[in-house]
């Protein structure tokens, strides 16, 4: 091989070996922020399982319809923070009027973000009893008060649900503060 020819393609793999190292240092730095718990300033987001992510708006959410499940986003990267399942939360609105003080300091307008990972052995809390005005467990039954930051209202969980504070920026649900507990069923 000519010797300009040799140093050319010594070029293009030393450029090729620092475009790999450029991306995976890339890739590292998403995968942190996607499991790094919620930030102060995150959007909460609908995930669809392929990276997209729609913003929910605080004036589509019912009066104790039930809640939606949701992601935070940083608004610098727009990277989900889908990485870890203790980042889910889910999010509804409440009457302020039946709420109690906690609950009131950590919500925005109504609109309250529990953590949506039970407290018992980590299944998702995907339902509310209107009736009953409860988050409800599936595996196990427990239920929680989201009118009275999370108690547990029926075991066998017994501790209650992390909240999210929010508040609400141009009709967006907005991070305000961490998680008021570690979400999960880990002590
Ligand atoms: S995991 Fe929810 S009640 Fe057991």
């Amino acid at each position: 091989m000519e010797r300009r020819s040799f140093l050319k393609s010594c070029a293009c793999v030393a450029a090729v070996g620092a475009t790999e190292g450029l991306s995976s240092r890339a890739e590292a730095a998403t995968k942190k922020v996607e499991i790094m718990r919620p930030q102060p300033g995150d959007r909460l987001v609908i995930e669809d399982g392929h990276g997209n992510a729609r913003a929910i708006s605080a004036s589509e959410l019912v009066l104790e319809a039930q809640q939606v499940l949701a992601f935070p986003q940083d608004p610098t990267t727009g990277v989900i923070r889908s990485g870890s399942r203790f980042n889910k939360v889910m999010v509804m609105r409440l009457d302020p009027a039946l709420m109690d003080e906690e609950t009131k300091t950590h919500s925005a307008d109504g609109v309250v973000a529990y953590s949506a990972i039970c407290t018992h052995q980590g299944c998702d809390v995907n339902s509310f009893v209107a009736e009953k005005k409860e988050f409800f467990c599936f595996c196990h039954y427990s239920r929680f008060n989201p009118y009275a930051a999370g108690k547990v209202t029926n075991g066998p969980a017994t501790r209650k649900l992390a909240m999210l504070p929010i508040e609400i920026k141009d009709d967006l649900l907005v991070v305000k503060d961490s998680f008021t507990r570690k979400p999960g069923y880990k002590q």
